[in-house]
Protein backbone atom coordinates (compact mmCIF):
# COMPACT_ATOMS: atom_id res chain seq x y z
CA UNK A 1 0.00 0.00 0.00
CA UNK A 2 1.72 3.21 -0.84
CA UNK A 3 1.16 6.31 1.50
CA UNK A 4 -1.69 8.07 -0.04
CA UNK A 5 -3.83 4.86 -0.19
CA UNK A 6 -2.45 4.07 3.46
CA UNK A 7 -3.58 7.43 4.80
CA UNK A 8 -6.97 6.81 2.88
CA UNK A 9 -7.56 3.55 4.48
CA UNK A 10 -6.64 4.82 7.96
CA UNK A 11 -8.86 6.23 10.50
CA UNK A 12 -8.47 8.66 12.69
CA UNK A 13 -7.79 9.35 16.59
CA UNK A 14 -9.70 11.81 18.72
CA UNK A 15 -8.03 12.62 22.31
CA UNK A 16 -11.12 13.85 24.02
CA UNK A 17 -11.18 15.61 27.57
CA UNK A 18 -14.46 14.87 29.01
CA UNK A 19 -13.96 17.55 31.88
CA UNK A 20 -15.06 16.35 35.29
CA UNK A 21 -17.70 14.79 34.73
CA UNK A 22 -21.38 16.18 34.08
CA UNK A 23 -22.80 16.03 30.45
CA UNK A 24 -22.95 20.15 30.53
CA UNK A 25 -19.38 20.42 31.17
CA UNK A 26 -18.64 18.90 28.25
CA UNK A 27 -17.25 20.95 24.75
CA UNK A 28 -19.55 20.83 21.56
CA UNK A 29 -16.22 19.38 20.11
CA UNK A 30 -16.41 16.59 22.08
CA UNK A 31 -19.78 16.28 21.75
CA UNK A 32 -19.54 16.14 18.26
CA UNK A 33 -16.92 13.56 18.11
CA UNK A 34 -18.43 11.14 20.72
CA UNK A 35 -21.13 11.41 18.56
CA UNK A 36 -19.75 9.99 15.36
CA UNK A 37 -17.57 7.51 17.17
CA UNK A 38 -17.42 4.19 16.10
CA UNK A 39 -14.90 3.10 19.01
CA UNK A 40 -14.79 4.28 22.06
CA UNK A 41 -11.89 3.95 24.69
CA UNK A 42 -12.95 5.27 27.79
CA UNK A 43 -10.82 5.91 31.42
CA UNK A 44 -13.62 5.99 33.71
CA UNK A 45 -16.89 6.56 33.81
CA UNK A 46 -17.37 10.17 34.88
CA UNK A 47 -20.80 10.64 34.03
CA UNK A 48 -23.35 7.60 32.46
CA UNK A 49 -24.56 10.54 30.32
CA UNK A 50 -21.37 10.99 28.55
CA UNK A 51 -21.28 7.61 27.25
CA UNK A 52 -24.66 7.82 25.84
CA UNK A 53 -23.83 10.56 23.35
CA UNK A 54 -22.15 7.98 21.31
CA UNK A 55 -23.92 6.01 18.47
CA UNK A 56 -25.71 2.55 19.63
CA UNK A 57 -23.84 0.62 17.71
CA UNK A 58 -20.49 2.20 18.95
CA UNK A 59 -17.89 -0.56 20.17
CA UNK A 60 -17.05 0.71 23.85
CA UNK A 61 -14.50 -0.12 25.47
CA UNK A 62 -13.09 0.27 29.54
CA UNK A 63 -9.60 1.34 29.82
CA UNK A 64 -9.54 1.23 33.60
CA UNK A 65 -11.97 1.57 36.31
CA UNK A 66 -12.30 4.51 38.80
CA UNK A 67 -11.13 3.16 41.58
CA UNK A 68 -7.82 3.01 40.06
CA UNK A 69 -8.29 -0.97 39.72
CA UNK A 70 -8.33 -3.55 37.14
CA UNK A 71 -6.11 -0.65 34.64
CA UNK A 72 -6.08 -1.67 31.01
CA UNK A 73 -2.07 -1.66 30.58
CA UNK A 74 -0.91 1.50 28.97
CA UNK A 75 0.59 -0.21 25.52
CA UNK A 76 -2.29 -2.57 25.55
CA UNK A 77 -4.58 1.14 25.32
CA UNK A 78 -1.88 2.22 23.02
CA UNK A 79 -2.37 -0.79 20.58
CA UNK A 80 -6.35 -0.47 20.87
CA UNK A 81 -6.24 2.89 19.39
CA UNK A 82 -3.77 2.27 16.84
CA UNK A 83 -5.60 -1.31 15.81
CA UNK A 84 -9.13 0.07 15.40
CA UNK A 85 -7.56 3.41 13.82
CA UNK A 86 -5.68 0.98 10.93
CA UNK A 87 -9.11 -0.90 10.53
CA UNK A 88 -10.21 2.55 9.18
CA UNK A 89 -12.29 3.31 12.65
CA UNK A 90 -12.91 6.80 14.22
CA UNK A 91 -11.88 5.81 17.65
CA UNK A 92 -12.39 8.43 20.83
CA UNK A 93 -10.21 7.99 23.37
CA UNK A 94 -12.10 9.55 26.04
CA UNK A 95 -10.19 10.84 29.37
CA UNK A 96 -11.65 12.57 32.73
CA UNK A 97 -10.45 16.05 32.78
CA UNK A 98 -8.64 17.17 29.99
CA UNK A 99 -5.98 14.90 27.90
CA UNK A 100 -2.78 16.79 28.72
CA UNK A 101 -3.18 17.39 32.58
CA UNK A 102 -1.67 14.27 33.64
CA UNK A 103 -3.76 12.08 31.38
CA UNK A 104 -1.13 10.27 29.99
CA UNK A 105 -1.91 11.92 26.52
CA UNK A 106 2.05 12.65 25.20
CA UNK A 107 2.46 8.84 25.48
CA UNK A 108 -0.62 8.41 23.53
CA UNK A 109 0.29 10.66 20.90
CA UNK A 110 3.60 9.55 20.59
CA UNK A 111 2.46 6.48 19.96
CA UNK A 112 0.25 7.11 17.33
CA UNK A 113 2.89 9.86 15.50
CA UNK A 114 4.83 6.44 15.60
CA UNK A 115 1.95 4.57 13.89
CA UNK A 116 1.01 7.62 11.55
CA UNK A 117 -2.20 7.59 12.64
CA UNK A 118 -4.15 10.99 12.18
CA UNK A 119 -5.14 12.28 15.16
CA UNK A 120 -6.53 15.00 17.28
CA UNK A 121 -6.84 16.45 20.78
CA UNK A 122 -9.93 18.01 22.27
CA UNK A 123 -9.38 19.97 25.75
CA UNK A 124 -11.41 19.21 28.60
CA UNK A 125 -12.41 21.32 31.53
CA UNK A 126 -9.48 20.91 34.13
CA UNK A 127 -9.81 19.44 37.43
CA UNK A 128 -8.21 22.86 39.02
CA UNK A 129 -10.46 24.79 36.94
CA UNK A 130 -13.57 22.94 38.48
CA UNK A 131 -12.77 22.58 42.00
CA UNK A 132 -12.04 26.36 42.01
CA UNK A 133 -15.50 26.89 40.45
CA UNK A 134 -16.86 24.70 42.47
CA UNK A 135 -14.99 26.21 46.20
CA UNK A 136 -15.68 29.88 44.78
CA UNK A 137 -11.88 31.06 44.59
CA UNK A 138 -9.62 31.68 41.80
CA UNK A 139 -6.75 30.10 40.94
CA UNK A 140 -4.78 33.56 40.44
CA UNK A 141 -5.36 36.85 41.55
CA UNK A 142 -3.92 39.77 41.11
CA UNK A 143 -2.48 40.65 44.63
CA UNK A 144 -3.06 36.98 46.34
CA UNK A 145 -1.27 34.94 44.17
CA UNK A 146 0.75 35.60 40.95
CA UNK A 147 1.17 32.02 39.33
CA UNK A 148 -0.65 28.74 40.02
CA UNK A 149 1.34 25.22 39.31
CA UNK A 150 0.21 21.81 38.55
CA UNK A 151 1.94 19.29 40.83
CA UNK A 152 1.07 15.23 41.08
CA UNK A 153 0.64 14.40 44.81
CA UNK A 154 3.02 11.00 44.21
CA UNK A 155 5.62 10.69 41.30
CA UNK A 156 5.47 7.84 39.71
CA UNK A 157 9.31 7.36 40.87
CA UNK A 158 8.50 7.65 44.73
CA UNK A 159 9.38 9.98 47.04
CA UNK A 160 7.83 13.34 45.62
CA UNK A 161 10.95 15.29 44.38
CA UNK A 162 9.99 19.26 43.99
CA UNK A 163 11.85 22.31 44.57
CA UNK A 164 9.60 23.01 48.34
CA UNK A 165 12.05 26.15 48.57
CA UNK A 166 10.24 27.47 45.57
CA UNK A 167 6.97 26.30 46.15
CA UNK A 168 6.89 27.56 49.87
CA UNK A 169 7.35 31.42 48.59
CA UNK A 170 4.46 32.94 49.01
CA UNK A 171 1.70 34.45 46.18
CA UNK A 172 1.28 31.28 43.92
CA UNK A 173 -1.29 28.50 44.27
CA UNK A 174 -0.17 25.04 44.40
CA UNK A 175 -3.10 22.20 43.08
CA UNK A 176 -1.70 18.94 43.67
CA UNK A 177 -3.71 16.17 41.58
CA UNK A 178 -3.56 12.72 43.25
CA UNK A 179 -2.50 14.18 46.20
CA UNK A 180 -5.31 13.75 48.81
CA UNK A 181 -3.77 10.62 50.60
CA UNK A 182 0.02 12.88 50.54
CA UNK A 183 -1.67 16.08 52.48
CA UNK A 184 0.29 15.65 55.78
CA UNK A 185 3.44 15.04 53.91
CA UNK A 186 3.18 18.09 51.02
CA UNK A 187 1.83 20.14 54.24
CA UNK A 188 4.93 19.12 56.20
CA UNK A 189 7.26 19.48 52.97
CA UNK A 190 5.68 23.24 52.43
CA UNK A 191 6.05 24.28 55.82
CA UNK A 192 9.48 22.95 56.42
CA UNK A 193 10.49 25.18 53.92
CA UNK A 194 8.75 28.60 54.88
CA UNK A 195 5.20 28.31 54.11
CA UNK A 196 3.09 29.50 56.76
CA UNK A 197 0.98 26.90 58.47
CA UNK A 198 -2.10 29.23 58.61
CA UNK A 199 -1.61 29.48 54.66
CA UNK A 200 -5.33 28.90 53.43
CA UNK A 201 -5.84 25.84 51.99
CA UNK A 202 -8.96 23.78 50.80
CA UNK A 203 -9.52 20.29 49.68
CA UNK A 204 -12.45 19.56 46.78
CA UNK A 205 -13.83 16.28 46.15
CA UNK A 206 -15.85 15.56 43.09
CA UNK A 207 -16.09 19.30 41.82
CA UNK A 208 -18.79 19.73 39.61
CA UNK A 209 -19.97 16.29 40.48
CA UNK A 210 -23.26 15.77 42.56
CA UNK A 211 -21.37 14.41 45.46
CA UNK A 212 -19.03 17.33 45.39
CA UNK A 213 -17.37 18.07 48.95
CA UNK A 214 -15.37 21.31 49.62
CA UNK A 215 -13.44 21.73 52.80
CA UNK A 216 -11.41 25.40 52.66
CA UNK A 217 -9.49 26.38 55.93
CA UNK A 218 -5.82 26.61 57.06
CA UNK A 219 -3.32 24.44 56.07
CA UNK A 220 -2.96 23.40 60.03
CA UNK A 221 -6.32 22.49 60.30
CA UNK A 222 -7.14 20.79 57.30
CA UNK A 223 -3.56 18.31 58.30
CA UNK A 224 -5.25 17.98 61.64
CA UNK A 225 -8.59 16.87 59.60
CA UNK A 226 -6.78 14.81 57.36
CA UNK A 227 -10.10 13.70 55.78
CA UNK A 228 -8.28 11.02 52.83
CA UNK A 229 -9.56 9.03 50.47
CA UNK A 230 -13.44 9.33 49.53
CA UNK A 231 -15.28 7.58 46.44
CA UNK A 232 -15.20 10.68 44.35
CA UNK A 233 -11.82 12.24 43.31
CA UNK A 234 -10.24 14.65 45.15
CA UNK A 235 -7.99 17.88 44.40
CA UNK A 236 -5.77 19.94 47.16
CA UNK A 237 -4.94 23.49 46.69
CA UNK A 238 -2.69 25.34 48.68
CA UNK A 239 -2.15 29.27 48.37
CA UNK A 240 -3.36 32.96 49.63
CA UNK A 241 -6.39 33.31 46.71
CA UNK A 242 -8.13 29.70 48.57
CA UNK A 243 -9.76 32.63 51.12
CA UNK A 244 -11.89 34.08 48.91
CA UNK A 245 -13.59 30.73 48.78
CA UNK A 246 -16.97 31.36 50.91
CA UNK A 247 -16.38 28.02 52.31
CA UNK A 248 -13.13 29.00 53.82
CA UNK A 249 -13.24 28.95 57.43
CA UNK A 250 -10.59 30.79 59.96
C1 LIG B 1 -4.94 11.06 36.72
S1 LIG B 1 -5.44 12.65 37.23
C2 LIG B 1 -6.33 13.14 35.79
C3 LIG B 1 -6.57 14.62 35.72
C4 LIG B 1 -7.42 15.02 34.54
N1 LIG B 1 -6.75 14.75 33.31
C5 LIG B 1 -7.80 16.50 34.62
O1 LIG B 1 -7.37 17.28 33.75
O2 LIG B 1 -8.54 16.87 35.53
C6 LIG B 1 -6.72 12.27 38.38
C7 LIG B 1 -6.79 13.28 39.50
O3 LIG B 1 -7.47 14.45 39.06
C8 LIG B 1 -8.19 15.01 40.13
N2 LIG B 1 -9.61 15.08 39.77
C9 LIG B 1 -10.18 14.59 38.66
N3 LIG B 1 -11.50 14.88 38.63
C10 LIG B 1 -11.76 15.58 39.75
C11 LIG B 1 -12.92 16.17 40.31
N4 LIG B 1 -14.11 16.12 39.68
N5 LIG B 1 -12.83 16.82 41.49
C12 LIG B 1 -11.64 16.89 42.14
N6 LIG B 1 -10.51 16.37 41.65
C13 LIG B 1 -10.57 15.71 40.49
C14 LIG B 1 -7.93 14.15 41.35
O4 LIG B 1 -6.83 14.70 42.04
C15 LIG B 1 -7.55 12.82 40.71
O5 LIG B 1 -6.75 12.04 41.57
Amino acid sequence: MNAQNKTLATGRVHLVGAGPGPLDLLTLRALHCLQQAEVLIYDRLVDAAVLETVPSDCLRIPAGKASGHHLMPQADINRCMVEHAQQGKRVVRLKGGDPNVFGRAAEEMAALLDAQIPFEVIPGVTAASSAAAAAGFSLTHRELSHSCVFLAGHGANGPLDYDWPALAKPQQTRVFYMGVERLRLIGEKLIQHGLSPSTPAALVYGAQCEQQEVMACRLEDLMAANPGYRSSPGLLVIGEAVQLSPRFSH
